[in-house]
């Protein structure tokens, strides 16, 4: 095990460098791939940022995603109060079987063939958002405009949510994520998105439609564990792909010679997607409990420790993605961890790349010359403290 320590998780990026991860993480990783980190509570965890150690705890079944095994934060002490067990259907945070029961319906309607059926639907809304953009003429706030409503009415459309409902549900999501929030408006948020699924569920049942959420009806499943499963699924589908969206388009104004290649050559969407899910990893970090005493490349993690895998540091390891921190659309390494690994591993990422691979270069060729409306230190990021890292809006304009 490293001697090297972090004082604390830290906070924020530094200033002019908003794609790279915090730069105590970039040095912890050079000193080792796993350093001790100290929680708010006294809790000794363990923050890992090499890549080959995040991808073996992630793929092993003797680390937890139990979310009652998570009573140490590194910012937050709770004192003495228990941490619940995950609500039935909210399996992000649970493990097998109990993972599996929510997982396995679910798979099937999240393949790759079923998500490439989808593009046509994805190039049309994309279309339809950039002449509205286009009709509304510069600038505009890309967050808005494209980058949320996009994946929404794509989830939505999969979940069988009605699009008129997507508004109320989308801004209290939006609370979950953004970091911001007080508790109180919180738990009204969670309540709030509670109640409506609750409200959907009792409807799909009343009348089934197409879609994914109606499919599952006939199984054994209750209202209450399909409500969680479809929460879990906003969610995740919801802010993710945005934040792609809107920090990919911000990361390639910043790299003018990648953009103009992204421009130039459709082909290039693929790699240049996945390159950008590497080197911005939205989700940035996740938690893991080790279930018993475990010793892994040489480094002994104690049972109940909790560890912290920096996913954002893990996808800048050098001895993994030589220049790591050059972003590269014609890179070749592959995979990346920005899409997790091992039973976790996201369920919605075939939706997520084709909505990214029809959407970025649209965009990008709709507008030959899109830039910035505010100098880039003047984008407002989101806090580190929020799940998903992003950007609160993006001003853009184009010679109209
Ligand atoms: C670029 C966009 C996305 C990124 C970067 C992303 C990232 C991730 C990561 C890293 C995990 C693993 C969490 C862990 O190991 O604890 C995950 C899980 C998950 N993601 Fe995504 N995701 C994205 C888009 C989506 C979309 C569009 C959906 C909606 C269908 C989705 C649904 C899920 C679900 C349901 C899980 C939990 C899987 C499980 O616990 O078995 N994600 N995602």
């Amino acid at each position: 095990m490293t001697e090297h320590a972090l004082p604390a998780l830290p906070t924020e990026r530094r200033p002019g460098c908003p794609f790279d991860p915090p730069q105590e993480l970039v040095e912890a990783r050079e000193h080792s791939p796993i350093s001790r980190l100290p929680f708010a509570d006294g809790h000794q965890g363990l923050l890992v940022t090499g890549y080959d150690l995040a991808r073996s705890i992630l793929a092993d079944p003797r680390f937890s995603s139990r979310k009652e095994l998570m009573k140490h934060h590194p910012t937050i002490d709770y004192g003495d109060i228990e941490v619940p067990p995950a609500p039935p259907g909210e399996f992000l945070l649970m493990d097998d079987p109990r993972h599996a029961r929510y997982r396995r319906p679910l798979v099937g309607k999240f393949t790759v063939r079923r998500m490439r059926l989808l593009t046509e639907r994805v190039q049309q809304i994309t279309a339809e958002h950039l002449d509205t953009m286009e009709q509304a003429g510069p600038p505009a706030d890309l967050v808005t405009a494209f980058a949320k409503p996009i994946p929404a009415i794509m989830i939505c459309e999969l979940l069988g949510v009605p699009y008129e409902d997507r508004g109320s549900f989308q801004d209290d999501i939006d609370t979950f994520m953004n970091g911001e929030t007080s508790d109180e408006d919180l738990i009204a948020a969670y309540t709030a998105v509670q109640e409506y699924l609750a409200a959907l569920v009792a409807a799909k049942r009343a009348g089934p439609t197409d879609d994914v959420l109606s499919d599952l009806l006939d199984s054994d499943l209750t209202d209450e564990e399909l409500r969680g499963m479809a929460l879990i699924l906003l969610a995740a589908g919801l802010d993710t792909t945005a934040n792609m969206l809107a920090l990919g388009t911000f990361a390639l104004l910043e790299n003018p010679e990648q953009l103009a290649a992204l421009r130039a050559d459709p082909a290039l969407a693929g790699p240049a997607v996945e390159e950008l899910l590497r080197y911005l990893s939205v989700a940035k970090q996740f938690v893991r409990v080790a279930l018993e005493d475990v010793e892994l490349g040489g480094h002994p993690i104690k049972a109940g420790t909790t560890v912290i895998l920096s996913l954002g540091t893990a996808n800048r390891d050098p001895e993994r993605f030589p220049g790591p921190h050059r972003l590269d659309l014609r890179r070749q390494d592959g995979g990346h961890l920005a899409f997790g690994h091992g039973i976790h591993q996201c369920l919605g990422q075939q939706l997520a790349r084709v909505e990214l691979r029809v959407a970025l270069p649209a965009l990008v060729q709709r507008f030959p010359t899109l830039r910035l409306a505010v100098p880039a230190e003047q984008v407002a990021l989101r806090p580190e403290i929020a799940d998903i890292y992003g950007v609160k809006s993006l001003p853009v304009t184009w010679d109209a």
